[in-house]
């Protein structure tokens, strides 16, 4: 297994955005884990705590209701989702991340796919009551940013709800940074595109030393 280098990271996923392929980089992250969902770095290997949280709290209901989840990487929070009731689609521009989902959860009641955000298909437009985006917007640069997030709410079907989750920054800091965090302005860009805000966090995580993050909720 390949060991994670954070310099040479950032230099690839850099020389990809430099060349207008944002996306062109993801899967090689899965393939150097050669078949170990466990070595593939970005990966908790748990659910996210702020979307249990949501779901224990939600007066909506989970039941037979329509979830996908957006950039799902190994799996976890899909499988969260699938466990609170939801009928599962779970999607990710990267084959590999999509065959350790299925190797690791073979029983799994989540549809996993390979797809892509930007090219999704059109029967999936306006069709999910939840949209559940976890760390995708902050790993893609300038204008895709926008379109992901309008691809995102697009998903959404009549009193849908989107839970974004993410890393934060203060605007104007960190500018050059891979992952870059989203400052406030930008996830309330999910507030300019029309939705309504159910809730927003502002956190620090616990790893040493700790990062601040967003966990919010919008409704259509
Ligand atoms: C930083 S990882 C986060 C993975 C997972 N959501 C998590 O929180 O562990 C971003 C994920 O988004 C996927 N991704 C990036 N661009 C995508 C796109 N256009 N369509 C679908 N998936 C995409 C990547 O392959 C990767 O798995």
């Amino acid at each position: 297994m390949k060991k994670f280098d954070p310099v040479a990271y950032k230099i690839m996923v850099k020389t990809f955005q430099n060349l207008d392929n944002p996306t062109g980089w993801f899967d090689s992250i899965y393939t150097d884990a050669k078949g170990d969902y466990r070595a593939v770095f970005w990966a908790d290997l748990e659910p996210n705590p702020y979307l249990l949280k949501w779901l224990n709290n939600s007066v909506f209901n989970h039941t037979a209701c329509r979830a996908i989840v957006i950039g799902c990487g190994v799996g976890d929070d899909a499988e969260a989702l699938s466990e609170a009731g939801y009928e599962v689609t779970a999607f990710d521009i990267s084959p590999e991340a999509i065959q350790l989902c299925k190797n690791r959860y073979p029983d799994s009641k989540v549809n996993y796919l390979i797809a892509d955000l930007f090219d999704y298909p059109s029967h999936w437009a306006e069709s999910f009551d939840l949209v559940y985006e976890c760390n995708t917007i902050q790993v893609l640069p300038g204008k895709y940013r926008i379109q992901a997030r309008d691809s995102m709410v697009s998903l959404l079907a009549p009193r849908g709800y989107i839970l974004v989750s993410c890393r934060s920054r203060l605007k104007g800091e960190q500018e050059d940074d891979i992952p870059l965090p989203l400052d406030k302005e930008e996830i309330d860009g999910f507030i300019r595109c029309g939705l309504s805000e159910e809730s927003f966090e502002a956190y620090n995580d616990s790893q040493e030393p700790s990062v601040p993050h967003f966990f919010a909720s919008y409704y259509k």
